[in-house]
């Protein structure tokens, strides 16, 4: 008997495991600045809320979301200038996984196609084809310093009959790019004129640098029901552990939203969320301070070493930095920066097909020497940016021709 015969194709090809998810054996020195997940410690009113909220019987099923929290979503969106409903036009998911899996779910038909930029977030691209959905990817326009723009003309081309979303994530991961008015109006444009969604994930909002201002796509003439909205607290909040995200979408669209099967989210943790949406400011304004100090730091530490370019995102906590200069591949350049320096960074290519080959992704995920707040790790001198950086100008010293 074949069980792989049985099982959903999708899932039979050569095992994969992301990058930034998979296990490796962690040792004291290891740095990993692979995954998205940040270092931070909760702080306590947190974990006060959701003691309490056990105390207080939210220990039973939440059907449909916690109303209250629903209500700081609405809120909190709202300083983005678009109001939703919280009863109707907002649903609690486990996470921003989840917020883009139950997305696809509302929307796609076997046989449909999506559309991502490359480079464009993993989890967002490639889970249509969970659907029997194929992706096709539009490369970005590569300015003459590196950095990423939106490609009208590429999008153009690539839309058929079939085109039923495009996904973007904006701010991008890992293209650090924050899309403009113009951008979005163009994309809007598109999707109403070949009437598709945009499947919009908005996970980095948080954190934008220089006077770059978020604008939701929701908001443009006529994306109303055709934007979903995937946002969570993952990154927001420091809670990548504590699974809590949400969608928003339009007042007929979201009917839909709430039909799709989702697994719902531990109701204690629903309950610190409202803490951390409406009391939240200041820890995330010191993450926001941390980040931008880390990534100022690492730009200028990564445009010292030989062989690599890059500039300061944005948006989000990532750097997408060219490292082609080096001489070795993507791939290689990731195994062996592990094997020989014990640091974990992931491959570009992994982003898309066209534009990643040449660069790397580093997570600023771990503290300066210098951080204020506290970590949930034991921060020794090992395990700090700074020593990341060190190792990585030994590294490209070494292999740079
Ligand atoms: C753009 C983007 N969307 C969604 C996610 C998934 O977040 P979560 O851990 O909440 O599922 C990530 C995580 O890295 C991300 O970068």
């Amino acid at each position: 008997m074949s069980i792989k015969r049985l099982v959903r194709k999708e899932l039979t090809g050569p095992a994969r495991v992301s990058a930034t998810r998979r296990r490796v054996e962690a040792s004291e020195d290891m740095i990993s600045l692979a995954a998205g997940d940040p270092n931070f410690l909760l702080p306590e009113y947190i974990a006060d809320e959701m003691r309490q909220a056990v105390l207080d019987g939210c220990t039973h099923y939440c059907f449909g979301g916690d109303p209250e929290l629903k209500v700081a979503v609405a809120d909190y969106y709202g300083k983005y200038g678009y109001k939703a409903d919280p009863n109707s036009q907002v649903a609690i998911t486990a996470g921003g996984s989840q917020s883009i899996f139950q997305s696809y779910a509302v929307i796609l038909n076997e046989g449909d196609q999506v559309l991502a930029f490359d480079p464009a977030y993993g989890g967002g691209s490639r889970a249509p084809r969970y659907f029997g959905v194929k992706t096709d990817f539009v490369p970005m326009k590569v300015e003459a310093d590196g950095s990423f723009r939106m490609n009208v003309e590429g999008l153009k081309e690539a839309i058929t009959d079939k085109t039923k979303a495009l996904y973007i994530d904006n701010p991008g991961n890992p293209s650090g790019m924050v899309y403009t008015e113009k951008e979005l109006k163009a994309m809007a444009d598109l999707a109403v004129d070949n009437d598709f969604f945009v499947l919009s994930d908005e996970t980095y909002t948080e954190f934008i640098w220089g006077d770059k201002k978020h604008v939701p796509l929701i908001t443009m003439p006529g994306m109303e029901d055709r934007t979903l909205v995937a946002m969570a607290l993952t990154k927001m909040f420091a809670w990548a552990g504590m699974r809590t995200g949400w969608i928003i979408a339009g007042p007929e669209l979201s009917q839909y939203v709430g039909r799709a099967p989702g697994s719902g989210v531990s109701w204690p943790v629903q309950r610190a969320a409202i803490v951390a949406l409406t009391k939240g400011q200041e820890f995330v304004k010191g993450m926001v301070d941390e980040y931008e100090e880390r990534l100022d730091y690492c730009v200028k530490r990564l445009n010292e070493m030989p062989g690599v370019k890059c500039l300061k995102p944005e948006g989000a906590f990532y750097l997408f930095p060219d490292v082609s200069g080096v001489g070795l591949s993507s791939s290689d350049f990731v195994t062996k920066f592990m094997e020989e320096e014990k640091v974990r960074v992931v491959s570009g290519v992994g982003y898309g097909p066209a534009v990643g080959e040449g660069r790397i992704r580093l997570s600023m995920i771990r503290p300066l020497s210098t951080q204020k707040m506290l970590s949930w790790f034991k921060m020794t001198a090992n395990t700090t940016l700074e020593a990341a950086m060190d190792r990585m100008e030994s590294f490209c010293k070494r292999h740079a021709k």
